[in-house]
């Protein structure tokens, strides 16, 4: 079994001194299960810094939400991979709302996550498929060029420092996750596809599941055999919710 991952993307939600007090409390209920699971948490980026801070010397990890594929220059307004080097340990590349409401083409998540291998981040990369290409069974097709063409050119030797996330688009903030099944059925063939382009080392990445993953559905989802944790997005900002999820992916180990 991969140890598992549960990311909590908190979006754009929490003002600094919020997002501060959210984190040490964070660092004190979470710590228990992270000898079990990785446990990763994506902060605003004007917050990010002093979060890492806040969480040093204890195993939750920080992730930026964003990034430039440039490491410097002349771009009024991003932040680079370059700057998160050395001390942020996550990068969230592809995420539908970045792919939809800030237009990023799969060209320009290739650059990202180059950029971001480049800068020795981890990568979390998402895709999935929109409620209409669900609807019109064009699911497979989606995933295999969100995945073929952030994937090109990137060298095996990288599995390792890469986690995909699926999250389909109509199962995010909607309350309406996919079922287990769905979603293991989904992972089951992103794992074929991965085994295809980076060969054996495919085997080590983690495949995390998206999508209106709560308290209740956590358990169940994190049974199945291809889903190797979650990216929260909502439950993640209840520091009550996102320790039950935290806590059903520790479970979900021990009972393997
Ligand atoms: P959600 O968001 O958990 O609120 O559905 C998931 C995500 O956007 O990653």
């Amino acid at each position: 079994m991969r140890r598992p991952l549960i990311a909590g993307n908190w979006k754009m939600h929490f003002t600094v001194p919020e997002g501060l007090e959210y984190a040490l409390h964070l660092r004190h209920v979470l710590e228990p299960f992270a000898d079990r699971e990785d446990i990763v948490v994506l902060p605003p980026s004007l917050m990010l810094w002093e979060i890492a801070n806040v969480l040093r010397g204890c195993p939750i990890e920080v992730g930026a939400q964003n990034a430039s594929w440039e490491d410097q220059g002349p771009f009024t307004g991003e932040i680079s991979p370059k700057m998160l080097a050395g001390w942020c340990h996550y990068l969230l590349i592809g995420h539908s709302e970045r792919r939809q409401l800030f237009n990023e083409t799969d060209e320009m998540l290739n650059r990202k996550l180059q950029a971001a291998f480049r800068n020795n981040l981890k990568v979390i990369l998402a895709i999935g498929e929109t409620l209409e290409e669900h609807d019109l069974g064009r699911t497979q097709e989606v995933i295999t060029r969100q995945l073929s063409a952030a994937l090109y050119g990137i060298e095996a030797r990288r599995a390792a420092d890469l986690t995909i996330a699926y999250e389909p688009v109509w199962a995010i903030g909607t309350g309406r996750a996919a079922t287990p099944e769905y979603a293991n059925e989904a992972m089951s063939s992103i794992r074929g596809l991965l085994q295809q382009k980076l060969g054996p080392l495919a085997g080590e990445i983690r495949i995390l599941y998206g999508g209106s993953v709560t308290p209740a559905n956590a358990a169940t989802l994190m049974q199945k055999p291809e889903i190797d944790g979650a990216l929260v997005g909502g439950a993640s900002l209840k520091q009550a919710d996102f320790t039950e999820i935290v806590r059903a992916a520790a479970e979900a180990v021990r009972s393997a």
